[in-house]
């Protein structure tokens, strides 16, 4: 499998098995992969001539240090992982410096909004750190689509923001969650659950298919004060949010309006551990 540790002989490599129609479909990821990433990558895999991977520990999205500290790096089982899913795999495994030059810093961005909403609310800057690495990222790879996952749905939002505004050629497609079998959503940080923690955080996708049942016949104050009661119950979970918000704008639904759709979010902490997961509602 091609592996490339430096942007400039990527970007060699690129232009070298590049047709004037030929297409590139890229995968950004921090690593750490697990089945929700190879499913972005077996689509991109399908749809594109070449697929690019990328593994980079962004140090500018983390707002908090020990987060960015604990968060597992297993680059010789991703290699292995990407190498079994598909050889063809370019993989780009930049250094902060590869990347950053030397200032780790992000760039403002506008996103109309949709960065003030839930973990834009709870993980200040975080979403100018994504915004950062990822433009920055669609310059080296130049990709004719990427995949993002349905699970970090306001990050898909924001990057489909910054493509518009921007007026980027890549197509952004979205993926739906993929998850473990007692529903949790796959997520890197899953890791660092004991066997137990990850039992008893099934409990996250019960309460999401409560609410989507809910979301018929009741309110949204009526449905965010019975997810908030459900949690005050089991001492291991703290809820950071759970709000119910239009998919576009992100704003929390107090109404419901007709041909709008809707998303329930959720964000708990675990042992410290913040897991988040989302459903369409209607
Ligand atoms: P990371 O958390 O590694 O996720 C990489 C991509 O995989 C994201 O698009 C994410 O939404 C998707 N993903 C993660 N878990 C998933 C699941 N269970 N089902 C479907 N898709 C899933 O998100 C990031 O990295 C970073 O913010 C990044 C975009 C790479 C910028 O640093």
């Amino acid at each position: 499998m091609p592996i490339f540790y430096g942007k400039a002989t990527l970007m060699d490599h690129l232009k070298s098995i590049k047709t004037p129609d030929s297409t590139i479909g890229f995968v950004p990821t921090m690593g750490a992969l697990h089945q929700g990433h190879l499913a972005l990558m077996r689509q991109s895999l399908l749809e594109n001539d070449n697929t690019v991977v990328s593994i980079f520990v962004n140090p500018t999205q983390f707002n908090n240090p020990e987060d960015l500290a604990k968060y597992p790096r297993t680059l010789e089982d991703d290699i292995k992982k990407l190498d079994n899913l598909d050889p063809s795999i370019i993989l780009y495994a930049p250094s902060v410096d590869d990347i950053y030059e030397g200032k780790v810093v992000s760039q403002n961005f506008d996103f109309d909004g949709l960065e003030n909403q839930m973990e834009g609310k709870f993980r200040p800057g975080h979403f100018d750190g994504v915004g950062t690495i990822v433009k920055r990222l669609f310059e080296i790879v130049a990709p004719t689509k990427a995949y993002f996952g349905e699970k970090d749905f306001q990050q898909l939002q924001i990057v489909k923001k910054m493509v518009a505004k921007n007026g980027l050629k890549v197509v952004i497609i979205g993926c739906p969650i993929f998850r473990e079998e007692n529903h949790l959503a796959m997520s890197s940080r899953n890791e660092r659950l004991s066997y137990k923690e990850r039992e008893d955080a099934a409990i996250i996708y019960k309460i999401l298919s409560a609410v989507k049942e809910k979301f018929k016949t009741e309110t949204t104050k009526e449905i965010s004060e019975w997810v908030s009661d459900y949690l005050k119950k089991d001492a291991h979970f703290e809820l950071e949010y759970f709000t119910i918000a239009d998919e576009e704008t992100l704003l929390s639904c107090t109404e419901k309006i007709e041909n709008k759709k809707y998303r329930a979010f959720i964000a708990v902490l675990v042992n410290n551990i913040r897991l988040i997961d989302t459903i369409s509602l209607n």
